[in-house]
């Protein structure tokens, strides 16, 4: 359900994995309610190889201050294993709300467990967790467990076949395989890089008032319902969900006038539109109407937007393997 385990390989080896974008709940996710993650057909990939020394890109200093990298290596790369010699390379925009740390941080991941001696795809999925959680300091595991998984995950959804669960002191993420319908999708970068961490903080912060539970308690409903049309395969019920959650997103503070604009301009070829991912920055995904799926990147294109028209990703965070003779 999740795919095959990692298997051992040597260096130099390459691993790669898809990006992500939020189709229900983000922000919510980190204080346990549900979310629908899509894994996109866009990769990162690396590729090891044995050196004299660590190089990330051929910079010896890069190693110790890629924060995603260094926390790899730390946790899974003991002082003293032989050096590699790392090339990266994405089809990710970067800091865009489309999961390039996370597809990062899963195929580096990859990689290093296949060099120790293989891994199950669950340990995978918290390996990659544990390293994106380091680096940023907040956060779930929905980016890291997408791109793990490929294809679209629940977290804390409340049907479909359990991948794995994933704790961090009393949180606890379920993560469910959910069957993808076979859309497709748009997702635009706004050109407005975003952080993460930042915005993470201050929404917890937003959800602290006395209206956040009622708050999370929309997010939660709103999710349920948006994974329950995905299901059944009801384009309309989903279009409804992603603009109602694209409401409560306003509501607590991560949208913005760039953001409204994107979402304005695919309007009127799509079936709905919200702004993925940590926001207030980054990025729009949209459900195109079916044959309108070109003029909704050429729309967004036109008001300055990086636009991509994807699919589910079909398989998550895996080794590049040559074919066998
Ligand atoms: C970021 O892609 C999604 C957030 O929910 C943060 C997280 O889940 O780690 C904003």
């Amino acid at each position: 359900m999740s795919g095959p385990p990692v298997p051992t390989a040597r260096p130099p080896l390459s691993a790669r994995a898809p990006g992500k974008c939020i189709l229900f709940g983000e922000h919510a996710v980190v204080h346990g309610r549900p979310e629908l993650l899509l894994a996109v057909d866009l990769y990162t990939q690396v590729l090891a190889s044995p050196s004299t020394a660590m190089a990330l890109d051929d910079d010896p200093a890069a190693p110790r201050e890629h924060p995603y990298l260094r926390r790899a290596l730390e946790d899974l790369w003991p002082p003293g294993a032989p050096p590699l010699d790392w090339r990266t390379v994405s089809q990710l925009p970067k800091a865009a709300g489309l999961g390039s740390s996370a597809a990062f941080c899963a195929a580096v991941v990859t990689a290093l467990l296949a060099a120790r001696g293989g891994a199950e795809r669950s340990e995978v999925a918290e390996r990659s967790f544990e390293v994106e959680r380091g680096a940023q300091g907040v956060g779930s595991p929905g980016d890291t467990s997408a791109s793990v998984a490929g294809g679209l995950v629940s977290v804390n959804g409340r049907s479909g076949a359990l991948l794995w669960e994933l704790t961090d002191g009393d949180q606890r993420w379920r993560v469910r395989r959910v069957p993808d319908p076979g859309w497709v999708w748009v997702v635009a970068y706004s050109g407005v890089p975003r952080n993460t961490a930042a915005t993470v903080r201050a929404v917890s912060r937003r959800l602290a008032e006395p209206d956040g539970p009622g708050l999370l308690a929309r997010f939660e409903e709103v999710a349920l319902a948006g994974i329950e049309a995905i299901l059944a395969e009801d384009r309309d019920g989903v279009g409804r969900r992603m603009s109602e959650n694209q409401a409560l997103l306003r509501e607590v503070g991560v949208s913005s006038a760039r953001l409204e604009e994107l979402l304005d301009a695919v309007a009127p070829v799509a079936t709905g539109a919200k702004l993925t991912g940590a926001g207030a920055g980054g990025s729009i995904v949209a459900l195109p109407r079916p044959g309108r799926e070109v003029e909704a990147m050429k729309r967004l294109r036109r008001v300055g937007a990086q636009a991509f028209v994807v699919r589910a990703a079909p398989f998550g965070a895996s080794l590049v393997l040559p074919k066998a003779p």
